[in-house]
């Protein structure tokens, strides 16, 4: 695979202790190093109030860096590495030790791409930008990344970027939505417009309706505490599931640059139908599991994982969205995302529009509608589902059939892990792949009517069982139009 060089960088990892630290963004630029695109003289600073040294902290790194290498070629290469690899105490809410951090970063090179990361709790990220200010961090080869959630609604994500646009400008603000790092998420953009056949059939003469789904086994794990104040539609639909609809629905932008994609992605937010308390009902569905099966295992219910049998946070949501606009007008967009869901599986389906007429009789059996099918993972891939004549003699009859493509099949090589991507365009000045600052709020403004919807409402989430597919409402959602979620194998 070709690999694109970046300069020299120094990346600093505020919540270098943390689960997203060690799990993804260290294995990640391990990775890029053992593809030697992230130069040797760059440098990787974890940043925690916890007392710890420089070898306690590699000490920590480095299973998780080993798990990444798995035996294979970067193995040889984990010391050195490991090597590049500091840490450094400091409270992010407290002045103390920032200006002698400020004096050895500028140290080594004051014009330096340097990288500051926010992989903190959000009510950290004003007091780290006003502190890198202060400190005189925020030059112009300094850029900083925030992770989500930005906001837990419109006025609380305004502020945030309020407080970190006081700090950096917007083209050094990289906001993280790692779905957009996904390759076959950037296969989209890829498939739609470098391939003429889709244009004239993406729009609603042609398209009966789309569902995106994003289905996970796992349950909140550890992260309770933060998933209990969010639940699934912030931790899900405000960021992923909405950025997914929008590579969808957007209009070809006349560049793949930055602000042009950007610019189209903003004016899908812009032209979703509002859900409010009057539609919500019909529009909507929040579900909570309880205890259940997932993959013949035994697990316990949301309630007793959370200790609280009063909480009343969805862990899983079904939509059906509209797009008011002259493209997509009538068409729905159903999203659907869980916890605890029987397969760990996200993807889009287009359901085409059945033929106007069919010629082949009862005996035949149905003429089932064409399906586009882009998976996002696993078997990443994209399936084409056509109406085929089953073969033999003895009449003729129909079957709809897959024209399957896999990626791993075709490519045959290592699908890289979002944050590599997504830490070298941060690196590289690139801000097409993060979330622009009028995206986020135009999420949110979709997104708040919903929530207090759901707020006022007597009903309580509607509880599933681990292990299967969302509350029976979901499926109800769907089936009032005639329609079915996709299965795999239809
Ligand atoms: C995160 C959510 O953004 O995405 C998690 O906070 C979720 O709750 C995760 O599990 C899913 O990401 P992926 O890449 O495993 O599909």
């Amino acid at each position: 695979m070709t690999v694109l060089p970046v300069q020299p960088f120094d990346l600093v990892i505020f919540g270098g202790t943390g689960d997203l630290a060690l799990r993804k963004l260290l294995p990640a630029l391990f990775q890029r190093y053992v593809a030697t695109q992230m130069p040797p003289d760059s440098r990787v600073i974890g940043v925690a109030r916890d007392a710890v040294s420089d070898e306690d902290y590699r000490a920590r790194v480095r299973p998780w860096l080993e798990k990444s290498a798995d035996g294979g070629e970067g193995a040889g290469m984990l010391d050195s590495f490991l090597a590049l690899v500091g840490y450094r105490r400091l409270d992010a809410a407290k002045d103390e030790g920032w200006d002698e951090f400020a004096v050895s970063l500028k140290g080594a090179d004051a014009e330096r791409v340097r990288v500051f990361y926010l992989s903190t709790a959000p009510d950290l990220f004003a007091p780290i930008c006003a502190r890198l200010k202060r400190n005189g961090l925020t030059q112009a080869g300094e850029r900083v990344v925030i992770e989500k959630p930005i906001g837990k609604d419109l006025a609380t994500a305004r502020a945030i970027n309020d407080a970190i646009g006081d700090a950096f400008p917007e083209r050094r603000i990289f906001r993280i939505d790692h779905y957009l790092g996904k390759e076959t998420v950037q296969n989209l953009v890829a498939l739609r417009f470098a391939n003429a056949l889709f244009e004239p059939v993406w729009a609603s003469s042609q398209v009966d309706h789309v569902q995106i789904t994003v289905a996970e086994t796992i349950g909140v794990e550890r992260r309770g505490p933060y998933y209990d104040t969010s639940g699934a539609l912030r931790d899900m639909v405000q960021n992923h599931l909405l950025q997914l609809l929008c590579l969808v629905a957007m209009e070809p932008p006349a560049a793949l640059d930055a602000d042009a994609i950007r610019d189209e992605k903003l004016k899908v937010l812009r032209a979703l139908k509002p859900i409010t308390a009057m539609n919500a009902p019909q529009c909507t569905v929040r579900g909570q599991y309880r205890a259940g099966a997932v993959g013949g295992q035994a697990v316990p219910g949301y309630q007793d994982e959370l200790g609280n049998p009063a909480t009343r946070t969805e862990t899983f949501v079904a939509i059906k969205a509209e797009v008011a606009n002259w493209r997509w007008a009538g068409v729905p967009f159903y999203l659907r995302t869980g916890k605890r869901l029987p397969e760990r599986v996200s993807e889009i389906v287009v359901t085409f529009r059945a033929v106007p007429h069919s010629i082949f009789g009862d005996k035949a059996g149905p003429v089932a509608p064409n399906k586009l099918v882009m998976r996002l993972q696993p078997d990443e891939g994209v399936t084409l589902w056509l109406m085929a004549k089953v073969p033999g003699p003895g009449g003729l009859r129909l079957q709809r059939v897959p024209l399957d493509m896999s990626f791993a099949n075709v490519f045959g090589t290592r699908q890289p892990e979002a944050y590599e991507r997504l830490l070298m365009d941060v690196v590289r000045g690139d801000p097409t792949l993060f979330m622009r600052r009028d995206e986020v709020e135009a999420a949110w403004q979709w997104i708040d009517p919903i929530l207090s919807a759901w707020k006022d409402s007597v009903d309580a989430p509607k509880s599933y069982t681990a292990g299967s597919w969302g509350p029976s409402a979901a499926v109800a959602l769907i089936e009032r139009d005639g329609r079915t979620w996709h299965e795999d194998g239809a």
